[in-house]
């Protein structure tokens, strides 16, 4: 069933988060899902501008209507991930979104409300809810690259929410995109989190950059031919305490990403005289699901999939 964030945020506040995971093509729909019906968690599909045209973005809303049809049991929301104006009003346009992201982020403040409210008007007119971002993240966000941080300014973040009437803010507390996050230990501005919720009490605050990057899983990568050097992640020991300071979403691409690759690099190592590329997909599924299961279980989102339907159904 598709529904909008909206309604899962307000199940989440102050409790857990839920899972917001970037998927680009069909072995990860499958494992996505699975592993969400597995792990009883309501969820987020993310869909970015790439991956729109990556798999045609047309493709990607069919497969979102067959997955709901093939696992009935899961409760999600289709969502545009790091939106510009014209992919979101497509997307409010497709009758397959229910939550669609603007991040005008690297506008000046005015001109990111500007931008913010035409979206929101849009997509409250058919339906859907509307997330925004302020501050920037370090590195790269889409085709916009940042060479530093740029945090959140709480008082800023008030009047944005005020003056545009979006559902939920996406902050920079230090975290940022890809594999790469921290060249020594992390430092989270869960202050700026907490400055946040005292102005805007109940509001939902999502985290973006959130993936973990494991050592383990690069270390796997490395022996199998890869050759990723110094990446390092969020703590996702801190999932809980954001979500108490009101992140209700944490985004996920790149540790599904390192997925991906440790079991294709260790697949073609192991069986070099393969080529079918179902050998490695039928290993990629199953192991998707049960990461997708494990990073449930952090953010607090597994085992709530029963609650989540009752409260829908009120
Ligand atoms: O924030 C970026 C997401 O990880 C999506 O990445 O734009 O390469 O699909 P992408
Ligand atoms: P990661 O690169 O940390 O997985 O972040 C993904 C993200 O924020 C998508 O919007
Ligand atoms: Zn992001």
């Amino acid at each position: 069933m598709i529904v909008t964030t909206k309604e899962l945020f307000q199940q989440a506040y102050g409790k857990y988060a839920i899972g917001a995971y970037n998927i680009n093509n069909l072995e990860q729909t499958m494992g996505l899902f699975q592993g969400n019906v597995d792990s009883k968690a309501p969820f987020i599909v993310q869909l970015s501008k790439g991956a729109r045209s990556y798999t045609h973005k047309r493709m990607l809303e069919t497969m979102m209507q067959t997955a709901a049809e093939i696992f009935p049991e899961a409760v999600f929301a289709v969502h545009l991930d790091h939106g510009d104006e014209a992919s979101c009003m497509d997307c409010i346009d497709s009758g397959v979104y229910s939550s669609v992201m603007i991040d005008a982020s690297h506008e000046e403040l005015e001109k990111n409300i500007e931008i913010t409210k035409r979206v929101v008007e849009a997509a409250h007119a058919k339906g859907l809810v509307v997330e925004a971002e302020l501050g920037l993240l370090k590195g790269v966000e889409e085709d916009i690259k940042s060479d530093g941080h740029v945090f959140t300014k709480p008082s800023e973040a008030e009047y944005f929410v005020k003056q545009t009437g979006v559902d939920s803010l996406a902050c920079a507390i230090g975290t940022s995109h890809g594999a790469f996050k921290f060249a020594g230990e992390q430092k989270l501005r869960f202050d700026i989190l907490e400055d946040i919720q005292k102005l805007l009490p109940g509001f939902p605050l999502v985290m973006h950059g959130s993936s973990s990057v494991p050592a383990e899983e690069v270390a796997r990568i490395n022996a199998a031919g890869g050759k990723i050097n110094g990446a390092s992640g969020v703590d996702a020991s801190q999932f809980l305490g954001a979500a108490k300071l009101g992140v209700t979403k944490i985004n996920i691409d790149t540790d599904g990403r390192l997925v991906w690759c440790r079991v294709h690099r260790e697949f073609f190592r192991d069986h070099p005289e393969e080529f079918d590329l179902r050998g490695p997909g039928k290993v990629f599924i199953p192991e998707y699901a049960k990461f997708i299961a494990a990073k449930n279980v952090l953010l607090g989102s597994a085992g709530q999939l029963d609650e989540v339907r009752a409260a829908l159904k009120k």
